[in-house]
């Protein structure tokens, strides 16, 4: 990924981060997502007084992807104003394993533009995906 793609993914997963629904963990989140038509594509997370029903940021993410028509993503990126930067949960993980090649890349960054990375296959190895039910 380019540093110019990268910037404007930083750019567009922190105005999500700013809409973030976080009153319980006060932990907000944002993601965006790139496709292969170079479309950018938003979530934050949405948290719920029924905790459980907390969505993330990542899976809201490629869920808006697909609701805009999109299935497959180039990468994804993980915006948080922590000094950790932060890694997809295990959910995420799964779901990103379903629209991101297992080579893709999928970044964590912050307000100081730190940013590591990682691919798809290192963040969950041997993953169930749709070629697992052919
Ligand atoms: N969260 C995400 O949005 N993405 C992750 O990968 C880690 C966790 C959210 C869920 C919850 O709203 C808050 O962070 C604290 O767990």
């Amino acid at each position: 990924m380019s540093d110019k793609f990268f910037d404007d993914l930083q750019r567009a997963a922190k105005h999500a981060y700013d809409n973030a629904y976080a009153p319980y963990s006060n932990f907000s989140v944002g993601a965006a997502a790139l496709t292969f038509e170079d479309k950018i594509i938003t979530g934050c997370n949405v948290e719920n007084a029924s905790y459980g029903l907390t969505v993330c940021a990542e899976r809201n993410c490629l869920a808006s992807g697909i609701v805009q028509g999109e299935q497959k993503f180039r990468t994804i990126v993980i915006y948080t104003e922590t000094s950790k930067l932060t890694p997809p949960c295990g959910a995420c993980r799964q779901v990103i394993s379903e629209f991101l090649e297992p080579n893709a890349i999928v970044s964590a960054t912050n307000q100081l533009g730190e940013r590591v990375d990682w691919s798809v296959a290192e963040l969950l190895p041997d993953a169930f995906t749709p070629k697992d039910l052919e």
